[in-house]
């Protein structure tokens, strides 16, 4: 049964009525999750749910750790709309696009190792079934003054993206989904809302004198015209496979290392566009200049890679990260939220005088 107290969204409602044989991730039925997980074959037929929790954080998506007489396993369920706001539809799609991430990454040992192994893909049900990494902390904690990411870290995260951007997938690469719907979506936020003056998002309740501060930038046509630009190169192709939301919030930190999670924004892309969402965060977690030029120093460019436009996307991601609404736990005063906001502006417009720290 479902919990009374949960009401059902309109987007629930249609999504149930269009598909009645739909099975619904819930963390209050366990009955019917052993029989799905048995029906899948992705427990056995002796083996018991014991518990049910929350893993961590998310918004997009429902996600369980499922622990059985047995093991415990990690269940991801994309739903129809956003988990966090059940009114805002979203692609249910965006779970293959994890699922094929994961899946790309079996023959290639060195990111394997980097990544949950997947344990299960039902198509049906967008449901993707993973390796339990434990209850680890991720990296968001480091957006917090004084708390820094270690460089020894930094270059596994580093060289992590550049073997990824310049593996071969080969076939099966050239076959991978290409993500439009969620990246539409993702454009949306990323290239988009932060600049609309009447979006609805009183950015004082963040931070006072945040939403006087954003003026500038959502009046600057100048500035707003060349993210137009950038957010078609973010929605067109390109030659590499992208994580596509390459943040502290997808680093994982482990007894075995750090782990990287949670693709399901991957795609064909442009790789100056992990490189630009990475140096953004980075610079978010108030991370020293040399820290950062150790960082892009790291990174092995694949043929044609444009600092220019790693740059500008850099400069893109900070901006949407300050006055869009994805906010993060950030430990800036307005001060220093303006200060970022001018440096992502001159990173967009001036790429090439800002350069890729050196
Ligand atoms: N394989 C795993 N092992 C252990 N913990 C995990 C695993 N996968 C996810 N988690 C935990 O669950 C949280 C949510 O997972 P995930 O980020 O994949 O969900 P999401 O809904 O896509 O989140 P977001 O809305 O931030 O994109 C993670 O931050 C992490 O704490
Ligand atoms: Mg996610």
């Amino acid at each position: 049964m479902r919990n009374p107290e949960q009401v059902m969204s309109d987007l629930e409602r249609i999504f149930r009525e269009q598909y009645p044989d739909a099975f619904f991730l819930n963390a209050d039925e366990p009955d019917s999750l052993e029989r799905h997980l048995k029906a899948v074959e992705w427990i056995s037929a002796d083996e018991k749910i014991m518990g049910i929790g929350h893993p961590g954080e998310g918004n997009m998506n429902l996600v369980l750790r499922v622990r059985t007489n047995q093991q415990t396993l990690i269940l991801k369920q994309a739903r129809p709309w956003v988990e966090k706001y059940p009114q805002i539809a979203a692609p249910v799609k965006r779970v293959e696009a994890e699922a094929k991430y994961y899946l790309l990454h079996r023959h290639h040992p060195n990111l394997k190792k980097h990544t949950p192994t997947p344990l299960g893909y039902d198509a049906e049900n967008f449901l993707l079934a993973l390796e339990d990494l434990g209850e680890n902390a991720d990296f968001l904690r480091h957006y917090q003054r004084g708390s820094v990411i270690k460089q020894d870290e930094l270059t596994v995260l580093i060289n992590y993206l550049s073997l990824l951007h310049n593996t071969d997938f080969g076939a099966e690469g050239r076959s991978f989904p290409d993500n439009t719907e969620l990246r539409t979506l993702n454009h949306e936020h990323i290239f988009k809302y932060p600049y609309a003056i009447d979006n609805g998002f009183d950015l004082d309740t963040i931070q006072e004198g945040l939403q006087n501060a954003s003026m500038a930038f959502k009046s600057d046509h100048a500035l707003i015209a060349r993210v137009d630009e950038l957010g078609s190169v973010y929605l067109g192709s390109g030659p590499c496979l992208l994580h596509g939301d390459y943040y502290p919030g997808s680093w994982l930190s482990t007894e075995d290392g750090i782990r990287i999670i949670d693709p399901e924004f991957a795609h064909f892309g442009r790789p100056e566009f992990d490189v630009g969402v990475m140096l953004g965060h980075m610079k978010m977690t108030q991370m020293p200049n040399d820290t950062l030029k150790a960082m892009t120093d790291g990174y092995q460019r694949p043929n044609g890679f444009d600092d220019d436009l790693a740059v500008a996307f850099c400069g893109v991601e900070i901006l949407r990260r300050i006055i869009g609404l994805a906010q993060l736990p950030l430990d800036l005063t307005l001060e220093e939220r303006r200060d970022l906001l001018e440096q992502g502006r001159n990173m967009i417009l001036k790429p090439i005088e800002c350069g890729l720290p050196r």
